[in-house]
């Protein structure tokens, strides 16, 4: 593979080959005080970020730096995007300089693949619109493996503002692939047309479907993608789709409860929910920059 563009990209193989790399990078830097391996020396990896992100932009300069690449961070605000400039233009631009890889977060679903026509290097879609962000989906696969050892068969409930999610959609295609069964969980006017042809099971009722789940996953009502009467009202939305200590309680002791970020505590997810021990929410930052090297390393220095 030169790109990865959606979760679609990767058959059950693939996935696995990018999960297993991360756990094998992870025991090669554990106990080690330098954190660094030589695989990318001399290649250079642009984050061309158009979006905010705190998780994603900084996890993937860390995976970078620590497969010894060169790192340039970009970012839309500050930028010639400012005057005017195209994603192609400025595309082109960072390629001139050099960049073997390109990371890149846009508003716009769809703006990788455009990207990945323009340039000759590797593009990693680093979430775009509301179209699919498939790192994401790879860490939490990965989280869920190392919590509870498998993924196939796995029951995990997906709660929330599905309909603006690309964490969501990456999430199903890709839990799909691993062979888990994938629940969504969500107001209908917070889950999307064409919702039929997705595999998965709906359901409006979080509470009747908590106590079957491995794996409870909240997502952030987007605010900022839906215009003020779309907005459902935040206390009306916490009883009904929040996770609280109630509702969590209703789990199965080994079951965890998980979060992609930003959270938003006391909407979606109760503080103490977050900060109880069945939360992956730490954790699954930390996976993120394992999994990303896997990525990295996999597109611009492994033989995949
Ligand atoms: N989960 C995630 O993509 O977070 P950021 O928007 O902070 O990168």
């Amino acid at each position: 593979h030169k790109h990865l563009l959606e979760a679609a990209d990767l058959d059950l193989d693939d996935a696995t080959l990018v999960l297993d790399t991360a756990a094998q990078i992870e025991s090669a830097l554990a106990g080690r005080e330098v954190k660094k391996l030589p695989t990318l020396r001399g290649r250079t990896v642009v984050n061309l970020f158009f979006e905010d992100s705190t998780r994603t932009r900084i996890s993937f300069e860390l995976a970078a730096k620590r497969l010894s690449a060169d790192v340039i961070n970009f970012s839309a605000k500050g930028s010639s995007v400012s005057k005017g400039e195209s994603l192609k233009d400025t595309a082109l631009t960072l390629e001139a300089m050099g960049a073997d890889g390109i990371v890149v977060r846009h508003s716009a679903s769809g703006a990788p693949h455009r990207l990945a026509t323009w340039v000759a290097g590797s593009v990693v879609n680093a979430g775009d619109g509301t179209h699919e962000h498939p790192t994401q989906a790879l860490l939490d696969a990965f989280t869920i493996r190392k919590r509870l050892g498998r993924l196939e068969g796995v029951r995990v409930v997906i709660t929330g503002d599905v309909l603006h999610s690309r964490v969501a959609r990456s999430n199903v295609r890709l839990l799909h692939t691993l062979g888990a069964e994938v629940t969504l969980v969500a107001p209908p006017t917070l889950l999307p047309v064409g919702i039929g042809s997705w595999p998965v099971t709906v359901s409006y009722d979080l509470d009747a479907v908590l106590p079957t789940a491995d794996v409870v996953m909240m997502l952030r009502v987007q605010a900022e993608r839906m215009n003020a009467s779309f907005f459902p009202s935040a206390r009306e939305y916490s009883r009904r789709y929040g996770l609280d200590a109630d509702r969590m309680a209703r789990l199965a002791d080994d079951a965890i409860v998980m979060h992609p970020g930003p959270m938003v505590r006391g909407m979606e997810i109760a503080a103490d929910v977050a900060d109880s021990a069945r939360s992956t929410i730490v954790e699954q930052v930390g996976n993120g920059v394992s999994v990303r090297m896997a990525v990295l390393y996999l597109l611009l220095g492994g033989n995949a």
